[in-house]
């Protein structure tokens, strides 16, 4: 694993948008894996610039995202779909038959989490893997005592994340309880991956996911077993790592990110 302090949350946002631009640039027909949350926007607003400015293609690549509410249909502003659409899928050249979201409305759930997995085969696998974390650790939507060897299933979210999630669905009662997630396994297989956190709240779970031992009560720990794993924090999610000037000393002598490409 390789963690990057960057002074700013825009310039986390900035530095994860130039890895996954590179990445695509470097293999046009990238599978890229997504996330959403509040975190994720400025780094679509970030590709999408690079898009409209500097011609960065999307036309081959294809997106698998990490997880889809239970019980929302694609044009609910609610959905993770309609919020992929809003935030990159609209804005940049990407065939959207390409783009893949687990459906929340089908009837057999399970079924549905199988085609998942086999879709994401069919490709080969995931080649990058974009992340963000929850307060509880939940990667994608692992929430505590995930398996680490789970597949894409569903989850039921905690009271945690219901209260976390809710400002963006207009209040906790609007939040599904439940979601089709990627499973820790799944994530686990990606060639590469990239987690970005920003913001003083993330800066405990940031603490325990990278100094922290490995443990299923926190799912975002499993990405130690990852052979290369990028965490890219601002300072403030940064805060409360132990052996900040490290990290700082290997971005700046020994960086391991373009390596990793
Ligand atoms: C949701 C998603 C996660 C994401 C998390 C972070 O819970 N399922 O994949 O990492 O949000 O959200 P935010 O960026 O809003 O803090």
């Amino acid at each position: 694993m390789e963690v990057i302090v960057r002074n700013t949350s825009s310039d986390a946002a900035s530095l994860t948008a130039a890895i996954v631009a590179k990445a695509l640039s470097a293999r046009p027909n990238l599978v890229l894996g997504l996330a959403t949350g509040r975190t994720m926007e400025a780094v679509y607003n970030l590709l999408a610039e690079l898009y409209e400015n500097e011609g960065l293609d999307f036309s081959l690549a294809t997106a698998f995202n990490l997880d889809e509410y239970v019980g929302l249909s694609p044009d609910d502003p609610r959905s993770y779909r309609f919020y992929m659409d809003k935030y990159l899928f609209s804005r940049v050249n990407i065939d959207v038959r390409n783009t893949h979201l687990p459906n929340g409305m089908a009837e057999d759930l399970e079924e549905e989490c199988r085609r998942y997995e086999q879709e994401i085969e069919v490709r080969n696998g995931i080649d990058f893997q974009l992340l963000g974390v929850g307060k509880t650790g939940h990667i994608g939507f692992n929430e505590p005592l995930s398996a680490m060897r789970s597949r894409t299933r569903v989850k039921a979210l905690t009271p945690e994340t219901i209260v976390q999630n809710a400002a963006l669905v207009g209040g906790p009662g609007r939040m599904p309880h439940r979601a089709i997630t990627m499973g820790v396994g799944t994530i686990l297989e990606c060639k590469r991956c990239v987690l970005l956190a920003t913001g003083i709240d993330k800066a405990d779970v940031i603490a325990r996911a990278v100094e922290g031992p490995i443990t299923s009560m926190i799912s975002a720990t499993a990405l130690q077993l990852h052979p290369k794993c990028t965490v890219i924090v601002d300072e403030a999610a940064a805060s409360g790592l132990e052996h900040q000037d490290y990290y700082r000393w290997v971005f700046e002598n020994e960086p391991e990110w373009q390596v990793y490409q």
